[in-house]
């Protein structure tokens, strides 16, 4: 039975997943691999005997992902896992965007004496709101989360434009064939009652929603932004709400600017706070791990080539080596020389590293391994 060591606490389905040839544990001198959620692993020191880490969680800021791929450590995260918690909360924006329900709530709590049904009646329309119906939502980011939200809007009955210039093809068999493609972004900020962000934070998306951007919207626009709040330029979206132009914000990215403005909603990062998604999360990460050990197989790593392939033959070798010449056909040379038969083999490369699978016909023995391993530019080479 192999230690799988938990940095944080881990839903007890990962245990489940794992299954029986596992223990996950808060202590081990000599395990297999680690799980975790936001521990730091920066100043961690990381077992020799460990070779992979897996984050039950999309973002790997707290990992130190350049220096683990140094070492052949691989690193897997689970994106897509909390997609639908956020798919679920956005809806919810769209919908409180639309309606006076958090004001008309906050209002009925102050109401006093025995008529409060009367009172309501009253004062209710000054929560009037509007239907989602209808209305034209902009989707910008067609990856997990967008591509939930755009299709569950087209249910809702809206007309939904999409734009994602680096659409995946597994996000583009997803879409819903009703969601028009827009290849301009101006085009959806002109077009769309309701805007919701569902991309990256990167140099290219940092301060998408700006003053310059938001001139281009109609009026009355309502922005939802669940992704990362430095998406947005906040004093340019409180000038446009105070303006007018924009009807609503909500975000789940709290900022101090941002309290207490009339139109922003401010949500405490509840994106991806669901049991199911920490459910989701846990079960994703301990199949990526499962399969990297007892396959080799390598699916949703943040620093080596995704590379997968069925097993056939007696042995696999994998190895985890530098993107440089000549290291394939080293392997090959070596293993072919000891007279035994490549069955299959999978070689994929990413930035400086590259990873390789070889079915091989019969059993190898550990001197053959050590000669693998002994060549230049190898990192790791495991026998499953
Ligand atoms: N609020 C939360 O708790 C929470 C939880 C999970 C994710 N998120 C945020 O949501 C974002 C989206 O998550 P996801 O799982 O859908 O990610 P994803 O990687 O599946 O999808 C992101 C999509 O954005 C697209 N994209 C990248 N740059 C773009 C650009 N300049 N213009 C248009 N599209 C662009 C990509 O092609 C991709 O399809 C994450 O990056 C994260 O910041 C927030």
């Amino acid at each position: 039975m192999k230690d799988i060591l938990k940095l944080n606490a881990i839903s007890p389905l990962a245990e489940k997943t794992l299954g029986k040839n596992y223990k996950l544990v808060e202590n081990s001198t000599s395990p297999v691999a680690v799980m975790l959620r936001s521990f730091s692993m920066h100043d961690y020191a990381l077992p020799e005997s460990v070779i992979a880490v897996a984050r039950a969680g999309a973002g790997v800021n707290n990992i130190p992902v350049a220096d683990y791929a140094d070492r052949g450590v691989v690193v897997f995260n689970t994106p897509g896992a909390n997609a639908n918690a956020v798919k679920e909360l956005c809806l919810a924006a769209l919908l409180l965007a639309s309606r006076g329900i958090i004001d008309g709530v906050e209002w009925t709590k102050t109401l006093k004496g025995d008529d409060v049904a009367k009172q309501a009646e009253k004062g209710k329309k000054q929560f009037a709101g509007h239907e989602i119906m209808g209305k034209t939502l902009g989707v910008v980011g067609l990856g997990a989360i967008g591509v939930q939200v755009g299709n569950n809007a087209v249910r809702l009955g809206m007309n939904v434009l999409g734009y994602d210039p680096f659409i995946s093809i597994d996000s583009a068999w997803k879409l819903n064939h009703n969601i028009t493609k827009i290849d301009s972004l101006d085009n959806l900020f002109e077009d769309a009652d309701y805007i919701t962000l569902h991309v990256p934070l990167t140099d290219g998306t940092r301060g998408l929603i700006n003053a310059k951007t938001i001139a281009k919207m109609k009026d009355g626009v309502n922005i939802v932004n669940l992704s990362r709040g430095e998406l947005c330029v906040n004093a340019d979206i409180i000038a446009a709400i105070k303006s007018g132009k924009i009807h609503s914000y909500i975000t789940d990215f709290a900022a101090p600017e941002l309290l207490n403005v009339q139109g922003v909603t401010v949500i405490p990062h509840l994106g991806a706070s669901t049991e199911e998604a920490e459910d989701n999360c846990a079960v994703m990460a301990a199949q990526e791990l499962v399969d990297f050990i007892e396959n080799g197989n390598i699916k949703n790593s943040v620093n080596f080539p995704a590379c997968s392939a069925p097993r056939v033959g007696k042995r696999r070798i994998t190895v985890i080596h530098r993107n440089v010449k000549f290291v394939l056909n080293s392997i090959t040379d070596i293993v072919s020389g000891a007279g035994i038969n490549i069955e299959n083999f999978v070689s994929q490369s990413r930035g400086d590293y590259a990873y390789t699978i070889l079915d091989l016909e019969s059993d190898v023995d550990d001197k053959l391994l050590a000669k693998v391993c002994a060549c230049d530019n190898i990192i790791k080479v495991r026998k499953i």
